[in-house]
């Protein structure tokens, strides 16, 4: 009896201790900077909120709704400031920018970084300057198809949003006809489309607006790190802090966007935000010195990829599929891609003449971007495009 009571007494002075502790632990890092923020366990901090399992960018906008859109996160030695709102990232994206260049230290960039000596992962330095250079005058020249190391960056995104917007047009059958009507009117049947049509398919454009903005294929935008003590929203910020921009909240915020949750690219008629990093509140490439050199040739495939698909074929879901079956889920990685593959069903819509496909083969002869995700089914000309 006696031995059973010390043992109770026992574990209630571990459990006042540890909650002393943590409060304590709290409290002492909590007075470093007063950056408002969830309680974190000692050691670990907040790692077992990013669980393996959760979708990182919707946890970490769970925790902007309780926190605001600035907070702090300690995830082990790592403190980590976490933005969620179009005037935040522009302060950092734009206003701040000279000071919050800087890419942090990361494993992934040691291993798949080349020792950080690719322009992602590189620290701002004369190293990334020079990358950063020798990337622009590829991109603007034929030799940018010898490119891998910047192409392979870049194909991932590029696919993703393809895929996420084939999956919205086939949840979203009147925006798929308005889409091929604005084709069929302005290119025709009779010849293929080609990247001048482009500058004419406005409701495309807005399609793909849209998709970015639901979809961004980076949710949170890769880690910043600041280069120097600096003030943001009148909080001290010290120097080498890792700065999170959470581009999925912030471009499905209620405060930026009527009905955030819907696809409407009718939104973007007459609504000059564009995804170019000068309008805060949609950055899918993010902004500023360390925004994505690709976003040219990557909105170029998008746009060319999804016009070519619709032009040459009508999709349509499986037997027995409805619009509101279509799997949005999306994956819980750096670049968030359909969980589940799409799956359609095609029938040509150009004479056999015009869109040469090869039924004995899996590809198309104008297809830019392979996509791996769009699953064809029921029809005679292969099954993956
Ligand atoms: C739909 C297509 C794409 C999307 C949505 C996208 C998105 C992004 C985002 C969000 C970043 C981080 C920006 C920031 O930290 O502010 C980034 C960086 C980068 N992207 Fe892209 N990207 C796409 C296509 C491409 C393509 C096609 C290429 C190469 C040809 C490319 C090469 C890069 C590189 C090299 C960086 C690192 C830049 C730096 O740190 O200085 N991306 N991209």
């Amino acid at each position: 009896m006696f031995s059973h009571m010390s043992e109770q007494w026992l574990l209630l002075l571990i459990l006042l201790v540890s909650t002393a502790f943590v409060f304590t632990t709290n409290v002492i890092l909590r007075k470093e900077t007063g950056i408002p923020g969830p309680r974190g366990w000692p050691v670990i901090g907040h790692l077992p909120l990013l669980h393996r399992k959760k979708i990182v960018h919707q946890t970490l906008m769970n925790l902007a709704q309780k926190y605001g859109p600035l907070y702090e996160l300690r995830l082990g030695m790592l403190k980590v400031l976490v933005i969620s709102s179009p005037d935040l990232a522009k302060e950092i994206l734009k206003i701040q920018d000279a000071s919050f260049a800087d890419r942090p230290f990361t494993i992934i960039g040691e291993l798949i970084g080349y020792q950080r000596k690719d322009i992602i992962f590189s620290p701002t330095d004369d190293h990334w300057r020079f990358m950063r250079k020798l990337g622009s005058e590829f991109m603007s020249s034929k030799a940018i198809q010898k490119q891998q190391d910047l192409l392979i960056a870049g194909i991932d995104s590029t696919s993703i949003t393809i895929e996420f917007g084939m999956a919205e047009l086939m949840r979203n059958p009147d925006v798929k006809e308005k889409l091929v009507k604005e084709l069929d009117e302005l290119v025709g049947r009779e010849r293929l489309v080609e990247e001048s049509d482009l500058v004419n398919l406005k409701y495309l454009k807005m399609v793909i607006k849209e998709t970015f903005r639901l979809h961004p294929p980076v949710p949170v935008l890769l880690p910043r790190k600041s280069m120097e003590p600096a003030t943001v929203a009148g909080y001290k910020v010290p120097k080498n802090l890792q700065v999170l921009i959470n581009s999925d909240a912030i471009q499905r915020s209620p405060e930026s966007w009527d009905d955030p949750t819907s696809f409407r690219p009718e939104r973007f008629a007459n609504n000059p935000v564009d995804v170019k990093g000068q309008d805060f509140c949609l950055l899918p490439f993010g902004a500023g010195r360390r925004q994505c050199p690709g976003m040219g040739i990557g909105g170029l495939m998008v746009e060319i990829t999804l016009a070519t698909f619709l032009q040459i074929l009508e999709f349509s879901l499986p037997a027995g599929l409805k619009p509101e079956d279509v799997d949005m889920t999306a994956e819980a990685a750096m670049t968030s891609a359909l969980v589940s593959p799409l799956l359609v069903s095609v029938k040509p819509r150009l004479s056999p003449k015009l869109c040469s496909m090869r039924t004995s083969g899996r590809t198309f002869q104008r297809s830019y971007v392979l996509t791996w995700n769009i699953i064809q089914v029921e029809t005679g000309f292969g099954d993956k495009i």
